[in-house]
């Protein structure tokens, strides 16, 4: 209640909060769980229970509202098994009250009260309605608020007017109903804009009539690693594509939960699909569609034939989509094509244009204009400033803040989405079940924690930032479970900084677990590394260890056991590191008020495990390009992870302790090579192989240690598979430098996943 109490000060609301009618009963103090937290909420008198005798009311004509009492009918009949009746009436003797009202001012505002006798929302349109209903509906899903809705004031609008969420269909692909599964979520976090990323050099996922080998041809691939189990095999290509149909009834279930559909239509690179099913508008050799994840080389030419075929499918884009804003890509076109093409070198002379950067903003300005003239507004990455764009065009900042921070200072509106800070595919935890992704660790508190309107902005020029999003690029998301555990809570983090004026990182995770039983009620298993407890052990004398426990936030109380039983509200609470004799299996929970807010972790400690490390637990040698890639088959009924640097194959293990130990065995794995790393590819590091298979090398202190054992890879036969080596006679702590001869690539790598000392 302080903490509320302060907010509500913080934002100046002490004087509007002593306006509700007189009660002198007591104001229940219990914490509300909001998210995201409103910009002015006060805690005043009241209780409001919601039974069967409660009817929904708007005023006779107010179709806005009768719309809105229509949705809350819904969210509550899913909450509280009642259908409320909907009548025109007034406010107060046990209604819940929606009324358009012009005095409630801002964009997406809305009032809400809550006393004994009732519920009121006021808003100047159905949009601020449709805010102050979700509001109500997470004060009624709150668990604290059990016995009724607390008396309340909010006044409320949001922070900024781009709240998104980008995903990408192409890498992999969503079905409809998945999507507007992810939509009803959005939309019961207040966020408004769905940023559709429909193509790319895996697939071209919008049935566009006029071209329809967009469908018949760049919506499907080869399948690459865990694309096989879906497709059900390395012969079965991996496909998917929306109809127009489906887009539109996408973009109508969007509209009704107040949410823009902004679809992207890669230009001029990330084309590779696309030309794959039309060679003519490619500038380079012909491509079939990609499987390779990273910087592929296809682009568009900048014939007026090609022009033409772009402007047709814009065409038929917006007449599907409605939105202001069209986005068409601009990231990541290297220019080798454009470089080596006659035609696009006679092309820049003819229009006096000296490199191939500034070809592609006259690429993206034609578009811009083209756009215009249909009254809609170009947004592009940020790679559209390398040239002339029309004024309009906004940008999306994803190479880190710069990109946002120059077009601020040029005029052009920006839209936050910057990598790795809202980027979802990173990862999320050092947990050892933390599922594939990229290894920079982007925790809930480091998504929350950035502030949308970056420092290099001067106040003057803040407005032109017009949000922020989340950002999923789904190589590693190959299934909805995966999407939403890449997406959930994040969601509700970029929800609360995009709509609330003052942060509260504190604040926020207290709302959580309310958060938590609202997405097990709509079926969505977010990820719990926030909570999650990490168990490390390291090795006490020769039958003991000393076992510490650790959760990202420290927030709640860590219960564990070490009796085999899984822990509960009532097993010890963990407060310091604490010995164990080998062997205990130790298991943790976060609890919070009594209930898990982790899922349970275990971990079993014996001599074997102290000696033992997965690659997650090592370092990599030199930090080209760690991936946590999951194994394309089933190992042991399950799908292990590989922490790999795909342009070094080399793996450091700290400090070891080698007295006594005299073999190794390392399990290894031949993981797929899907990579397109450009210019990079010629600094993936090669080491000198015996055979063809290759080796793993062990050497002691550095990688141009003594070499302690040479495992040869044809022991694997092809892997999975564990494999052995023995080490010589050693004393002393040291380093292990773990290489893997040869060069990863191009088809197939191998990956160490458990090394385990003898
Ligand atoms: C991007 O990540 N290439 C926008």
């Amino acid at each position: 209640m302080r903490r509320i109490l302060l907010l509500a000060m913080a934002t100046g609301l002490a004087a509007c909060a002593s306006q509700p009618r007189q009660n002198t009963a007591p104001v229940d103090t219990t914490p509300l769980s909001l998210i995201p937290m409103p910009a002015q909420l006060a805690r005043v008198p009241g209780l409001f229970r919601i039974d069967a005798s409660t009817k929904i009311a708007t005023a006779a004509g107010d179709t806005q509202a009768k719309k809105v009492a229509g949705q809350l009918q819904g969210w509550l009949r899913q909450a509280r098994g009642v259908t409320l009746p909907i009548v025109e009436g007034k406010p107060g003797s046990g209604t819940i009250w929606l009324h358009t009202e012009a005095s409630v001012k801002g964009i997406e505002a809305y009032t809400l009260d809550v006393d004994d006798k009732g519920v009121r929302i006021a808003a100047n349109d159905e949009t601020g309605l449709f805010y102050g209903a979700v509001t109500l509906w997470q004060l009624v899903t709150d668990p604290a608020a059990q016995n009724g809705v607390p008396g309340v004031h909010i006044v409320d609008k949001p922070r900024f007017e781009w709240r998104g969420l980008m995903l990408d269909s192409s890498r992999h692909f969503q079905s409809v109903s998945e999507i507007e599964h992810l939509l009803d979520q959005m939309a019961m976090h207040k966020l408004n804009t769905f940023h559709w990323h429909l193509t790319d050099d895996q697939g071209w996922r919008l049935q566009i009539d006029k071209y329809p080998n967009l469908t018949e041809v760049a919506s499907c691939r080869k399948p690459v690693g865990p694309d096989i189990a879906l497709t059900g095999g390395a012969d079965k290509p991996y496909c998917g594509f929306y109809t127009k149909e489906e887009a539109k009834q996408i973009v109508a279930y969007a509209a009704e939960r107040h949410i823009t559909v902004v679809p992207e239509i890669e230009m001029p690179g990330h084309a590779q699909a696309a030309v794959a099913a039309y060679p003519q508008f490619g500038a380079g050799k012909k491509h079939t569609v990609s499987g390779d994840w990273g910087v592929n080389t296809a682009l568009f030419n900048v014939d007026d034939g090609t022009f033409t075929f772009l402007e047709d499918v814009l065409d038929e884009v917006m007449e599907v989509f409605p939105s202001t804003y069209i986005h068409v890509g601009g990231d990541e076109a290297a220019k080798d094509e454009w470089e080596h093409s006659p035609k696009v070198q006679a092309k820049m002379k003819s229009l006096g244009i000296d490199d191939e950067e500034k070809m592609q903003g006259w690429f993206v300005a034609r578009i811009g204009d083209y756009l215009e003239q249909h009254h809609r507004r170009l947004i592009g990455w940020d790679e559209i400033l390398d040239g002339k764009v029309p004024a309009s065009a906004t940008v999306m900042s994803w190479r880190g803040t710069k990109g946002a921070i120059k077009a601020a200072n040029a005029g052009h509106d920006v839209v936050m989405a910057p990598s790795p800070n809202l980027y979802m595919d990173y990862l999320q935890s050092t947990l050892p079940d933390e599922p594939a992704g990229r290894p920079i660790i982007q925790s809930l508190e480091s998504v929350y924690t950035f502030e949308p309107v970056p420092p290099g902005i001067p106040a003057d020029k803040a407005s032109h930032v017009l949000g922020e999003q989340l950002t999923l690029f789904t190589e590693y998301q190959p299934n909805w479970q995966r999407v939403q555990h890449a997406l959930f809570p994040r969601v509700a983090a970029v929800a609360e900084r995009t709509w609330s004026p003052i942060p509260d990182w504190n604040g926020f995770l207290t709302r959580l677990p309310a958060q938590f039983s609202r997405y097990r009620a709509a079926g969505i298993m977010p990820a719990d590394s926030a909570f999650a407890v990490a168990i490390d052990a390291q090795a006490a004398g020769s039958d003991k260890a000393t076992v510490t426990l650790a959760s990202q936030t420290g927030f709640g109380k860590i219960r564990y056991s070490t009796d085999g039983t899984p822990p509960t509200a009532q097993s010890p609470e963990y407060t310091a590191p604490f010995e164990v004799t080998l062997p205990t299996t130790v298991q943790a929970i976060t609890f919070v008020n009594g209930f898990g807010v982790s899922g349970p972790r275990a971990s079993t400690i014996d001599a074997k495990s102290l000696l033992r490390r997965s690659s997650d637990q090592l370092a990599t040698c030199n930090d080209r390009l760690p991936i946590r890639i999951e194994s394309p088959v089933l190992v042991d009924g399950v799908r292990p992870v590989y922490k790999v640097d795909i342009m070094d194959t080399c793996w450091m293990w700290k400090g070891v302790k080698l007295d006594g130990r005299y073999g190794v065995a390392i399990s290894v794995n031949r993981l797929p090579y899907n990579y397109a790393l450009w210019k990079d590819a010629a600094n993936v590091v090669s080491r000198k192989a015996k055979s063809r298979d290759g080796e793993i090398e062990i050497h002691q202190d550095t990688c141009d240690g003594p070499k302690l054992t040479t495992i040869p890879l044809a022991k694997a036969k092809g892997g999975p598979a564990t494999i052995d080596g023995i080490l010589p006679k050693r004393e002393g702590t040291h380093d292990l430098c773990i290489v893997i001869t040869g060069k990863p690539g191009p088809a197939t790598m191998w990956a160490i996943g458990d090394v385990q000392l003898r």
